[in-house]
């Protein structure tokens, strides 16, 4: 009987590693099945910036001519049931992988076959594309989640960090093993092509101002401004100097908030009425709870008004805002934040002060999509309808602290040269500017000692 072998890979740009892999696979036995991992796939276990789609690089394995069939891999798990329904005996695969899926042998013989030196698609990716160079501005909470997600999108490397106070830039780049503390903004925009702000709120625009002005890409985090004006600026600068400005929401960027906007907007839970958002986290001390930029809204208010953004559009008819502020507090400690459009209603909580269910509750006129605490790390959603036995789960994966997904969109941004990402459009990041500007500016405001 023949002797039928299957490997695995992205096959990015089908180099001599693969083809030297696919040789030495093939000569295990008589007939080799090589299955190419999705897009879809690849995005959910954090194997980004592939350059080339699905179909091109299914066309380099078979171009090769060493593969006698060609399958897709869509899944985690799928190897055990290929294995399985195919009648494989040998599972080969590099040496990169040593150990890893000896988990098969049960099923075949697992064959480790030594990886070629000196080539890898990430390679010849930075190659072709060079190296994004990054720099961090800004020394704090996020900037140190930012670095390690960073090191999972190839072409990406964070070199430098900024702060206003060097020592802390100093601390910064020895606890992430960056090559450089930089005292000042010139001396980082001169080594980089991008920078990620991670400051505190207030001075995000005149960092993206100098940014831009240096011909740097940016991203930067939420908010990117308190006022629309502010943003509309922003977005106009950044256009005139042809560079990227990408706001850092990264549940717009999440593969499992993508989904879940897709199947909300397909029609299975008929028309969107009603969008109920709640984010709270508690911050006792810190910016966050001091004038004049913190505040649940200022803090958390980009979040829950996304989803509204994303599914009623960039401009309510109406905004009402109502906030909590004991006496004393400085900044509001909770708020409800209502839109009206014209074909439903937007419900944002927010609370830096207050506890309550992070949940995403997107109603229609078919049923409802539910998504659990804390939807904005969404990773797992539920269809309900009104038979409670009729209902339907949607798990996607969240990897990590899920900032690499929007790393990841900023460098494919970069390369295309299309300047902005459909995952977060700049008229979407003023029209959240413009709702949290109107929410702080004009609420019903009640506090207690
Ligand atoms: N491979 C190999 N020698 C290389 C590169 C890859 O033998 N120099 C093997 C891998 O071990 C794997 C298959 O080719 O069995 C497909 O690997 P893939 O991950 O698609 O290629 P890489 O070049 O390693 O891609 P990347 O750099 O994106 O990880």
């Amino acid at each position: 009987m023949a002797t039928k072998v299957i490997t695995y890979g992205t096959f990015d740009m089908f180099h001599e590693g693969h083809r030297r892999l696919l040789e030495r696979a093939r000569e295990l036995g008589d007939h080799l099945t090589v299955a190419v991992t999705s897009e879809d796939y690849d995005a959910t276990r954090g194997k980004l910036n592939v350059q080339e789609g699905l179909m091109q690089r299914i066309e380099g394995v078979r171009r090769s001519g060493l593969a006698d069939d060609i399958i897709v891999e869509e899944y985690e798990g799928q190897k055990l049931h290929d294995i399985q329904s195919r009648e494989i005996d040998i599972f080969a695969i590099g040496s990169d992988w040593q150990g890893r899926f000896d988990y098969l042998s049960p099923y075949c013989q697992v064959v480790y076959l030594d990886r070629t030196k000196g080539i890898s698609s990430t390679e010849l990716r930075a190659e072709r594309h060079g190296t994004i160079r990054m720099g961090v501005i800004g020394s704090g909470r996020i900037a140190a989640r930012f670095v390690p997600e960073s090191r999972f999108v190839s072409g990406v490397s964070v070199d430098v960090v900024y702060s206003p106070t060097l020592e802390h830039a100093q601390q910064f780049a020895a606890a992430h093993e960056l090559d450089r503390a930089c005292g000042s903004v010139e001396e980082l925009f001169a080594a980089v092509d991008a920078v990620y702000i991670a400051s505190p709120h207030g001075t995000h625009a005149d960092y993206v101002r100098a940014a831009i002005a240096a011909g740097k890409h940016v991203l930067c985090e939420k908010p990117l401004a308190l006022t629309a004006d502010e943003a509309s600026e922003l977005f106009a600068l950044a256009a005139e100097a042809k560079v990227v400005l990408a706001e850092a929401i990264k549940t717009a960027y999440a593969p499992g908030f993508r989904r879940m906007l897709a199947v909300a907007q397909g029609g299975s839970i008929g028309q969107v009425v009603s969008v109920e958002a709640t984010f709270t986290k508690l911050l006792r001390a810190g910016r966050e709870q001091q004038a004049p930029d913190g505040g649940a809204i200022s803090e958390l208010g980009s979040y829950v008004l996304l989803p509204m953004v994303k599914l009623f559009g960039t401009e309510p008819a109406a905004v009402r805002t109502t906030v909590f502020q004991p006496q004393g507090a400085e900044v509001e400690q909770f708020a409800s934040i209502e839109l009206r459009y014209p074909h439903g209603v937007g419900t944002a909580r927010v609370g830096i002060g207050v506890k309550a269910e992070g949940e995403l509750v997107i109603a229609g006129t078919e049923g409802y999509l539910y998504v659990p605490a804390p939807w904005w790390l969404t990773d797992y959603f539920e269809l309900r309808f009104e038979d409670p036995g009729k209902r339907e789960r949607y798990y996607v994966k969240f990897a990590g602290d899920g900032l690499r997904y929007e790393i990841g969109e900023f460098a494919a941004v970069i390369r295309s040269g299309a300047l902005t990402s459909y995952m977060l459009r700049p008229e979407e990041s003023i029209a959240l500017a413009k709702m949290v500007e109107t929410a702080r500016s004009q609420h019903d405001s009640f506090g207690v000692e």
